[in-house]
């Protein structure tokens, strides 16, 4: 699938645009157009449904080691300052980059990728951005261009090993920047925090700033102790929250997949530290499962482990489900959802100080004063089992997922083009958006034939009666070909037709998006067949 073409879809059908488009747009935010709030709505929708509301506190699940509860929450975005210290992002959540002295660009210092090369017996460290989409022609480009010499000369340039990035580069005297005409323009690598700051308050001082939160998990974090003591939920359980989240990412790209401004959905889930494992296994298999069900294709999808030596030695392992998402050389995936086992950090860093992840067992991070870095609540976070009696921090289990990546890969998976006939029975290209009937933004589509002999009035009545338990759109206008196709691209799993036998019988059509097929029902009937068909 060609990703211009989606792109072009969901601006022109009004799923996602570019936000303040009006005046050039912002790197890195997006709005959602009113297909596009449907659908996102739609997929959050499910996943609280299917994790939170619908999930049988009683039953234990398949693969699950216990029956659990679940239950929720929703926080603020901008929480105390000492919450980011504890939770070690005000000194860890951050990216190196660079900026070019020349062309004013700045780039993230992994993302640039360079080639050794000689000539005129000089060596220079070719580089390329991150958005190149050839990089080793890009190289030869500029290697000709700084050694001024012309294209049919390239193979006197004499490259040292393969494409690397500029993380294994010293020495940027010799490196030649991505939009750069000389040497050396690079800057050393910086730290630049990803969270965004703000301040609280009329008079704006340093004591008055605060961050935009850059996940959802730590507004359950530091709620646990208040949701425990008031409701009646016991470990093992997970607590969910939706929300909006923000990181000033230094490369914004690929639509929508790293934006600056997105919503996560994320659970943490409380258990005993004897059968956390367990439960990381079932949350990577069940979280896996999830975008299954909701139409991706499993061959495009990995659960990829993290190798040992990337995990904190808290953690027992972490997962990343992975997409295959069309913008992605072959072969590579982009990350939907992480499940993290977190084990204690979380909690104890917000009752004791922020601990520090590299000791064993892990103990508070100290200043050069010797007094904890980041001070923390002070409050007992940790739980009493009321039939063991047994007190203990709980370990955390943290499955947390993207609603706009979700949304891009359902987006993604659902694009298709097929070959259909026209009013005119002419086989034409047909684009049609398959999405699962539950995310779908809208659920059918109800048209009159013609407008005339009754048809209008008894749709209108279909749609009425259909637009109290679903999203349904009504259309009167143009040939019904038209009709169908409009509705074929906006996603719309079901056609409803009204014609003359309608007016005889009482039955209308039904066409299926997908495979076209046609089938009569009972007006009457309509709801539970949506019903059925709709899951
Ligand atoms: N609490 C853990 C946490 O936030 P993360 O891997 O940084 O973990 C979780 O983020 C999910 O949030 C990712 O798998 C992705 O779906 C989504 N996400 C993260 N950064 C994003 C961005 N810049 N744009 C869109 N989605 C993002």
């Amino acid at each position: 699938m060609e990703m211009e073409k989606l792109v072009s879809l969901c601006k022109r059908r009004g799923f996602m645009f570019q936000s303040s488009e009006i005046y050039g747009g912002i790197n890195g935010f997006w709005d959602y157009g009113p297909l596009g709030v449907e659908l996102k709505r739609n997929i959050k929708d499910a996943w609280w449904r299917d994790m939170v509301t619908g999930h049988d506190d009683l039953a234990q699940l398949p693969g699950a080691p216990a029956a659990y509860e679940m239950t929720g929450l929703d926080c603020t975005i901008i929480m105390h300052p000492q919450v980011w210290k504890c939770s070690g992002h005000y000194d860890l959540f951050h990216d190196y980059m660079v900026d070019c002295r020349e062309s004013k660009k700045r780039y993230r210092h992994d993302q640039i990728q360079g080639r050794w090369v000689e000539a005129k017996g000089k060596k220079i460290f070719a580089t390329a951005g991150s958005d190149s989409e050839s990089p080793e022609a890009d190289l030869e480009r500029q290697a000709l261009k700084f050694f001024g010499m012309r294209s049919k000369n390239a193979d006197e340039l004499k490259w040292d090993g393969p494409l690397v990035s500029l993380t294994t580069v010293d020495d940027f005297e010799q490196v030649l920047g991505p939009d750069a005409k000389s040497l050396g323009s690079l800057t050393p690598p910086r730290e630049f925090n990803l969270m965004f700051k703000t301040t609280i308050g009329a008079l704006g001082g340093d004591s008055d700033a605060a961050f935009l939160r850059p996940e959802t998990a730590q507004g359950i974090f530091v709620n646990f102790k208040n949701v425990v003591d008031s409701s009646r939920v016991r470990v093992p359980f997970g607590i969910a929250q939706v929300g909006k989240s923000f990181r000033n990412e230094i490369t914004p790209r690929n639509f929508t997949f790293r934006s600056r401004e997105f919503e996560q959905m994320e659970i943490e889930f409380f258990c005993h530290p004897d059968s956390s494992q367990d439960w990381y296994t079932y949350w990577r298999q069940r979280r896996f499962q999830w975008y299954q069900d909701m139409g991706l294709d499993k061959g495009k999808l990995i659960l990829r482990e993290h190798h040992p030596e990337e995990l904190a030695h808290y953690s027992i392992g972490t997962a990343d489900i992975e997409y295959a998402f069309p913008f992605l050389p072959e072969g590579e995936y982009g990350e939907l959802e992480g499940i993290a086992h977190r084990g204690d950090f979380d909690l104890r860093s917000h009752m004791e100080g922020k601990l520090d992840p590299n000791t064993n067992p892990m103990t508070v991070e100290l200043n050069e004063e010797g007094k904890p870095k980041h001070r923390g609540s002070g409050k007992d976070l940790s739980y009493r089992d009321d039939l063991s009696g047994e007190r203990f921090v709980p370990h955390v289990v943290e499955p947390s997922a993207g609603a706009d990546r979700a949304m891009l890969a359902f987006l993604c998976e659902a694009f298709t083009e097929d070959e259909a006939p026209d009013d005119k029975g002419k086989m034409q290209t047909r684009t049609l958006m398959k999405l699962h009937p539950r995310i779908a933004p809208i659920k059918a589509a109800i048209f009159p034939l013609v407008k005339k002999d009754g048809m209008p009035e008894m749709a209108q009545d279909i749609y009425r009666t259909l637009k109290k338990e679903w999203n349904v759109f009504y259309d009167e206008k143009g040939a019904v070909g038209r009709r169908y196709r409009r509705q074929d691209e906006a996603g719309t799993p079901f056609c409803i037709t009204v014609d003359g036998d309608s007016m005889q019988d009482q039955t209308v059509t039904i066409r299926h998006r997908d495979t076209l097929d046609q089938w009569r029902v009972k007006a009457d009937d309509l709801s539970d067949e949506l019903r059925k068909l709709i899951g």
